[in-house]
């Protein structure tokens, strides 16, 4: 179970990466021909099934390891949202439940910003047990919630073609554990211009709705230091000066001299060197989320530095909603119950897989869907029906039938 190899944080310059961008470069190609040689069929017909999933080996359990490379379930996760990727410069977007959101003037973001930009995980812990996403087998039945969390976040970048890294962080010898994403968030600002930092718990609820479009709709600008949604109207979310927090767990930042100046002061705060009284938050909850809530934004209160989104849209998720609204729209964020992180991966895959097998369902129906309407049934026959037969039928329909049951 120790064989998972990790890319060293060096290899998060794009130097180190020549051998993935070379077979990043092909699969779109490979993608794009293969849609467009069967463009009526979602699977491409040389999509193999994994022969060995799911199987039972001679210890009588399952045994879902994959070897080596696995293009084929690239292609499958392209094949599936590429057909209804939301354009990045659209000027409206409208969720599940029919509610517009509309851009509220021109978008800035009217390219694919790709692989500058970073989708970034960040942990200490080794997360090797069973179910959890270090470990070498991970079965849906079992998986721990954190998992779903990181693979979501995997899938959206790998989705729009952005970069995806999970850093293995150091930890701090005297801080809780959370502090370290502070340092690692600054690390990566160097090497990409926008980062999209989430805490497991956090997920893209539509996978298909890109960062571009976001962040127009959010109005980030060349100016913008980082993004970050308010924490819900609770007496433990407020700072010594009466507002509330800004949550840490979901933050995207922009490369600048001034955001790395605001990550070294945001690192440094328990030192007090500037900061008086701020050494508390090393192990006192909520360590550098109170630490920037209490300090940095005020430091840093340019009018563009730091945009406060809305809890409503990227804090909280529905089932959290009698806590202020926070339901989650297009950033859901999990710590109502952690247990609700696999199905919010399963939504985010059957949102998209369920209309289009339902489509292929309707397409193919020629070949599965047999009408015998036509007939009456005496005993064990089927008897063709005359036209009077048929007319009277009409006026019967439903009579022994009740909806979706018997
Ligand atoms: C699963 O199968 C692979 C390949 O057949 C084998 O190398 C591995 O040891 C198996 N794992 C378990 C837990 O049985
Ligand atoms: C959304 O934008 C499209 C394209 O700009 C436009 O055709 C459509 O009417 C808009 N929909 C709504 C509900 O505003
Ligand atoms: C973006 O700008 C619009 C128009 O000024 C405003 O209504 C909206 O609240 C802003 N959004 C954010 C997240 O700042």
């Amino acid at each position: 179970m120790s064989a998972v190899n990790y890319t060293s944080l060096s290899n998060l310059s794009p130097q180190g990466r020549w051998r993935r961008v070379l077979l990043i470069a092909m699969v779109p190609m490979i993608c794009a021909f293969i849609y467009y040689a069967y463009e009526s069929s979602f699977i491409p017909t040389n999509f193999k099934p994994i022969h060995r999933y799911p199987t039972t080996n001679d210890n009588g359990g399952n045994n879902n390891s994959f070897e080596g490379e696995d293009l084929s379930m690239t292609q499958v996760i392209k094949a599936l949202y590429k057909p209804i990727l939301h354009p990045v410069d659209a000027a409206n977007f409208t969720d599940e439940d029919g509610d517009v959101y509309r851009l509220s003037g021109e978008p800035r973001f009217k390219e694919k910003l790709g692989k500058r930009v970073l989708i970034l995980d960040i942990d200490s812990r080794s997360l090797t047990d069973e179910g959890q996403i270090m470990n070498q087998e991970l079965k849906w039945k079992g998986m721990r919630p954190l998992s779903a969390g990181m693979l979501s976040h995997y899938m959206f970048a790998m989705i729009h073609g952005y970069d995806y890294k999970f850093i293995r962080a150091p930890d701090y010898a005297d801080r809780w554990g959370t502090w370290v994403k502070v340092p690692m968030m600054k690390e990566a600002l160097k090497t990409h211009d926008y980062i999209v930092f989430m805490d497991s718990d956090v997920m893209f609820h539509y996978p298909h709705l890109p960062l571009e479009w976001l962040l127009n709709y959010w109005n980030m600008t060349s100016e913008t230091l980082a993004m970050m949604a308010i924490d819900p109207d609770e007496p433990q979310n407020y700072d010594h000066k009466g507002n509330r927090y800004l949550n840490t767990g979901f933050v995207i930042a922009q490369q600048s001299k001034r955001t790395q100046e605001m990550y070294k002061s945001w690192g440094e705060c328990p030192s007090e060197s500037k900061y008086k009284g701020c050494a508390k938050w090393k192990l006192e909850w909520a360590h550098e989320q109170a630490a920037f809530g209490n300090y940095l934004r005020y430091d840093y209160d340019r009018p563009e530095d730091i945009k406060v989104l809305p809890c409503t849209e990227a804090n909280g998720a529905p089932e959290a909603v009698n806590r202020g609204g926070c339901k989650g729209i297009f950033v859901r964020h999990f710590w109502v119950d952690k247990g609700l992180l696999p199905k919010g991966l399963a939504d985010s895959v059957m949102q998209y897989f369920l209309p289009r097998l339902h489509q292929l369902y309707h397409q193919e129906a020629a070949n599965h869907i047999v009408d015998a309407k036509g007939f009456r049934l005496e005993g064990a026959d089927m008897i063709e029906l005359t036209d009077e037969e048929k007319e009277k039928l009409k006026s019967d329909e439903g009579k022994n039938q009740k909806d979706e049951g018997f």
